[in-house]
């Protein structure tokens, strides 16, 4: 895995509710300040459904980039969780990740049946029509923030309900 040791920022476009805070990194300190190559993130299609459980809830989302170099998914966190883990779906068994790869050009797809976030430790109980806040952090690109609504329990990204 290359580290880059040039300073990026993140140039992310945004959809419908999602809101974005954080990526405002002057580039002071940057190496080269080439900026030829370097991921350009944007998250879409957020949703967790209203958790059965009182103390663990699911998340969704895709990452996109659509920028020349890859990056990673280092860490996410929540306002209504005292941790958020990463898992990947194997066979139906499910997995604990410390990171996952957003290609150059690429997806990173988190959905009901494989890829997931785990919010544990729950303050609150996530009720459906609210709105949870998600914050995600990157080996290389500035942090975004997302707002992630609350949908029933049985919410089926594919057909909206
Ligand atoms: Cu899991």
């Amino acid at each position: 895995m290359r580290r880059r040791t040039t300073v990026v920022t993140t140039a992310a476009a945004l959809a419908g509710a999602l809101a974005l805070a954080g990526c405002s990194d002057s580039g002071s300190g940057s190496a080269s300040g080439s900026g030829s190559s370097k991921a350009e993130l944007s998250v879409s299609g957020p949703y967790m459904p209203q958790p059965v459980s009182a103390d663990m809830a699911a998340g969704f989302l895709t990452i996109t980039n659509k920028g020349a170099a890859e990056d990673e998914l280092t860490s996410v966190s929540s306002d209504i969780a005292g941790q958020v883990t990463m898992h990947s779906t194997m066979g139906g068994a499910m997995q604990e990740q410390t990171s996952f790869a957003i290609p150059a050009h690429g997806q990173l797809v988190f959905k009901s049946g494989g890829n997931h976030l785990m919010f544990e430790k729950l303050k609150r109980q996530p009720k459906q029509g609210r709105t949870v806040t998600v914050k995600l952090t990157f080996a290389k690109s500035g942090p975004l923030t997302v707002e992630m609504p609350v949908k029933s329990a049985t919410y089926n990204p594919s057909t909206g309900h």
